[in-house]
This record gives structure tokens, sequence and C-alpha cells, in this order.
């Protein structure tokens, strides 16, 4: 695993975008596995400026989002959809066909995870997959549970994921109480995966993610298990995993 410790979260945004920009530059149709959150939010912006430099280019990239909330409509200005158009596809020249988010309305939300399921089998899977971390240590919507979730599934959210996504909502009573998410093993099958984490609130999760057990009690720290991990973090959020890791 690559760990890069930055000064700020300008430069984590910077560090991010640098990996995805190298990713789309050395494989210009390229399969990107997106994110969202308001970590991610920085490496978005920066992106953007290359691309408006004419340094980046997104015409052939296909992408893959995480998960989306239940019964949120794609122009809800909380659902995953509304949020990749304005952090980054309404911005860049990516083809609206080749992006892919869940459907929140779907009348069948688990032939919604199938079908989406088989959308990214079907793309070959995410060439680099982008996560944040939830303070619990979820990834995508994989909330801690007692055995890793394999595909594309429908799951409850937990409290603590309803709380710190409240911030969004008007109340925690309008967050939604269940999410589409990718499985773990979806997530897995990435090439890449490049992890982004800032602030103090995400240091336990980034130490018990990288440095404790593997377990599904902390759905992150199956990346321990994968080939190729990047993690990106500022000084706050990666302070306890240094601790550790000496
Ligand atoms: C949501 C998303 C996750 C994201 C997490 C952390 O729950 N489903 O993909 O990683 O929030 O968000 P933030 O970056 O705002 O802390």
């Amino acid at each position: 695993m690559r760990i890069y410790q930055e000064k700020d979260y300008n430069a984590v945004s910077r560090r991010a975008a640098s990996i995805i920009a190298a990713q789309v530059v050395s494989k210009p149709d390229c399969v990107l596995g997106l994110a969202t959150g308001s970590t991610p939010v920085g490496a978005y912006q920066q992106l953007v400026k290359w691309y408006e430099q004419g340094d980046l280019s997104f015409a052939q990239v296909r992408s893959v989002n995480l998960d989306e909330y239940c019964g949120l409509a794609p122009d809800h200005d909380q659902s995953y959809r509304y949020f990749m158009q304005t952090n980054l596809f309404d911005h860049v020249d990516i083809a609206a066909g080749n992006t892919n988010v869940p459907s929140g309305l779907a009348a069948d939300p688990a032939e919604e995870c199938r079908r989406y399921e088989a959308a990214v089998a079907a793309l070959g899977y995410a060439d680099l997959q982008l996560l944040g971390l939830g303070r619990n240590g979820h990834i995508g919507f994989n909330e801690p549970c007692d055995e890793f979730p394999l595909a594309t599934h429908l799951v409850d959210l937990t409290p603590s994921t309803i709380e710190a996504n409240a911030r969004f909502f008007a109340s925690a009573g309008d967050v939604p109480k269940q999410a589409l998410t990718m499985g773990i093993g979806t997530i897995m099958k990435a090439r890449k995966i490049l992890v982004v984490a800032n602030g103090a609130d995400k240091a336990d999760a980034v130490a018990k993610a990288f440095a404790g057990p593997v377990t599904p009690s902390m759905p992150a720290s199956i990346l321990q298990l994968h080939p190729d991990v990047t993690l990106v973090g500022d000084g706050s959020a990666l302070a306890k995993l240094m601790e550790v890791k000496g």
C-alpha cells in the first residue's frame, strides 16, 4: 500500500486528482469508479480545472458510482446523481451515456441492484476506484455487518451514518434510511483503489481499516487484501495510523 501524507485538504485534493488524471491519461477509455461525500469534492474541482485548461479530457471515460440513496430522484439536490452532475459531470466532456449511478427511484430495488452489478461487470469493473471513508469505516454504503456483502445490494443505513449525513439535509429525519451500494466484492474487483481521508474525525477509521484486523465490522479493512491501494490523507486523518505503523 502507498500512503501519501499531505499537509492540508488542498494538497490531499491535488494528490488525489493527480492520481485520477494519470489513470485517464494512461488509458483514455478507462472505467473510473467514483465516490461522493465531502472529501472528494476538492479533487473533482482540480480535475475540472485541468479540463478547462485543456490538459485533461474525459471524452472516452466511462464511470461507475458507488452508491445512491433509495427514494431520491436524480434531480434531488442530495441525490448522488445530482452530486456527480454538479461536482464533475456537468463541467467536463464526459458523455452522459457513459456515466453510471444506481437509480434511487427503481420500483424494485433488488432488481436495480442486479442490473447495476451486471452493468459494472459488463464494463469490466473499475480501473481505478476512488473511495472516501465513513466514520464507522464504511465504504460506498457498505455498513459494518457480520459478513462482507459481495455484489450491489440494498442496505439499511446505520444511525451513525444517518447522523453523519444529516448535515446535508434539513434534519436527520429527512435522510433516507436505505441506499443501494456496490458490494465489497464489486469494489475489490477494481484494479486500483484510491482512498481519500481528511480531518481528525477519520483518524480512528483510517487506523482500524489499515492496521486493525480484517473484519466486516470495519468494512474498509478488506482493503488490506487488495494488491493496489493508495491512501491519501492529511496529517490529522493519518495520525493514528502513523502511530501504530511507526
Ligand atoms: C457517504 C458515502 C461514502 C462516503 C462517506 C464519507 O456515506 N456513501 O461513499 O465515503 O459518506 O463522506 P465524507 O467524505 O463527507 O466524510
